[in-house]
């Protein structure tokens, strides 16, 4: 099968919704894709100094002005499309990315570890790695930026049937992009990691985020990695079904030679 998937890689302004949504909005008007990625809290910036801006662009998964306008898009351009946002929940507020899917159905993922000072503004993930179905069917699973230093994240996803890990992803450190080329080589899965760009002010702090968005094949092949500070959108066309082989030789597979009863992972 033949599979469009995009990244799209942008500095978000932060606490600025509206600009960010019109950016959003401009960017993937020219993007033809199945499944298109974008960056990690891509609705509202990164660099947050209180819980009062944290709430300020924080937003209803049924009814917030980003999920209202990436439906629009997904139906409008038959894809599906994948973001970063601020989560509003009746009991606090999660670091989360949706699948929005042509066909209407979506999903949020709640970041599962949170990364630094995210700790003191967001609530850890209770939603697990859960897969979905894409358009044509196609199994994802989602994870968010600092998710990748944990194994398991990206082995709980493909253990649950990903074909694609979507990786939304606002990096800082400098070892994302060559790890998740492990990530995809140990499961035998594709995954696509959008990240932003640019340094980001809040008063004292200041983050420098990293780029290099990537989509890697099955073998942890580079498809595409983009430049470090440009705004950028990369298309690769891919055949999903390549992640249901989890063979390495005729006498070896990544899921079936797993050795659970010597393992101690607790
Ligand atoms: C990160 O998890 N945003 C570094």
């Amino acid at each position: 099968m033949d599979y469009r998937v995009a990244v799209v890689q942008f500095e978000p302004k932060l606490l600025d919704l509206v600009t960010n949504l019109q950016t959003i909005e401009r960017l993937l008007d020219s993007v033809e894709a199945d499944l298109i990625v974008l960056p990690e809290l891509a609705t509202c910036g990164y660099v947050f100094n209180t819980q009062d801006e944290v709430n300020s662009v924080s937003e209803d998964p049924e009814n917030g002005d980003s999920v209202k306008l990436i439906e629009n898009i997904s139906s409008k351009k038959d894809c599906s499309i994948i973001y970063g946002y601020a989560e509003k929940a009746s009991n606090g507020i999660y670091n989360s990315a949706m699948l929005v899917n042509p066909d209407g159905t979506k999903y949020s993922y709640r970041k599962t570890h949170l990364f630094a000072e995210e700790k003191k503004f967001f609530l850890p993930g209770d939603s697990g790695f859960q897969v979905k179905e894409a358009k044509h069917g196609v199994k994802v699973g989602l994870m968010i930026c600092f998710d990748w230093q944990f194994p398991e994240s990206a082995r709980s996803l493909a253990l649950n049937g990903a074909q694609i890990i979507c990786h939304p992803a606002n990096l800082v450190l400098p070892w994302c992009q060559q790890a998740m080329i492990t990530r995809s080589l140990e499961n035998r899965v594709f995954s696509i990691t959008c990240n932003r760009t640019g340094l980001e002010r809040n008063g004292e702090k200041e983050l420098y985020f990293t780029g290099m968005s990537q989509v890697l094949g099955t073998k942890g092949e580079i498809l595409v990695r983009t430049g470090e500070d440009t705004e950028e959108i990369a298309i690769v066309t891919i055949n999903p079904e390549l992640a249901l082989n989890k063979e390495v030789t005729q006498y070896n597979s990544v899921f079936d030679d797993r050795r659970t009863e010597i393992y101690n992972l607790d």
